[in-house]
């Protein structure tokens, strides 16, 4: 991934961050605890949520309006904190921008590939992930020998973003029931952590992977490497395309949010 932007005073420009609504906040909140010195810019997409039912002819104008909308607003980096539009639209749109973008799947997946002692990983993830089959085909890069289950879970985003949470055991379990016998499970959407507290009535929670803590490391390290850390915090904007008051009530689990969003049609 090469960098290529011209501003001066590129350190403290924002670092963006978009998703399909809520789920993003998992990777947002972890990358704001490792730099609590950086900018940062949000975009929920709320109002074409779910991505995972979407086609790749819409997804790669959802991601194009968003990276334009980030270009505009002068960001140094842009981080996919969503796994469908990094398996859709990624490969695509990679070269277009003026900044660094950080993919989710493509960033983590050397990661899981080389996990202490698992042979066998089962991805949960979007049915547009998971017809992609993005994950087999980047971790088998990375080690051959894993043996990778895709399955997708199409209610478990609206159950998120409809706060339906305490709720949803009978859907969780209804996919929980069709893995085979792995290792480790991925939560390979990045709304499903927020389901962690149904999932792990099933099975142990250390189980499941949630990849946004090694995804922000290397957002981190990355950023590190190449000269572009802020020293002192200024700002941090959240936007969505709709019912920004319904964001702030969904994404309490991983992030509290002091104002409403602000809506923007892009
Ligand atoms: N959270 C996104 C992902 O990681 C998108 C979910 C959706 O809108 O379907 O895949």
């Amino acid at each position: 991934m090469e960098f290529r932007t011209t501003s001066n005073n590129i350190n403290r420009n924002p670092i963006a961050f978009f998703d399909s609504g809520v789920g993003g906040l998992t990777v947002f909140s972890k990358v704001k605890a490792l730099l609590p010195n950086e900018n940062y810019l949000y975009f929920g997409d709320t109002k074409n949520m779910p991505y995972g039912e979407k086609s790749e002819k819409e997804l790669l104008e959802f991601a194009d309006k968003i990276f334009k909308f980030f270009e505009r607003e002068g960001a140094k980096a842009v981080v996919m904190a969503c796994n469908t539009t990094s398996a859709v639209t990624y490969e695509k749109l990679k070269n277009n921008y003026n900044f660094k973008i950080y993919p989710i799947i493509q960033s983590v997946c050397p990661y899981l590939a080389n996990l202490n002692g698992v042979k066998k990983l089962a991805v949960i993830a979007t049915s547009a992930t998971v017809n992609s089959h993005i994950y087999s085909k980047e971790i088998k890069k990375y080690n051959p020998q894993t043996e990778v289950f895709e399955i997708d879970a199409p209610k478990w985003v609206k159950i998120v973003e409809e706060h339906r949470i305490n709720e949803s055991s009978n859907e969780v379990k209804e996919i929980l029931d069709k893995l085979p016998e792995v290792d480790r499970i991925v939560l390979a959407c990045t709304h499903y952590p927020y389901l962690l507290m149904v999932l792990k009535e099933f099975m142990p929670a250390d189980k499941f992977i949630d990849p946004s803590l090694d995804f922000a490391r290397i957002i981190k390290s990355d950023l590190e490497k190449n000269g572009l850390l802020n020293d002192k915090f200024e700002y941090e904007k959240f936007y969505v395309s709709s019912s920004p008051e319904n964001f702030v009530k969904s994404s309490q689990v991983f992030y509290e949010l002091t104002e409403l969003p602000k809506v923007i049609i892009l």
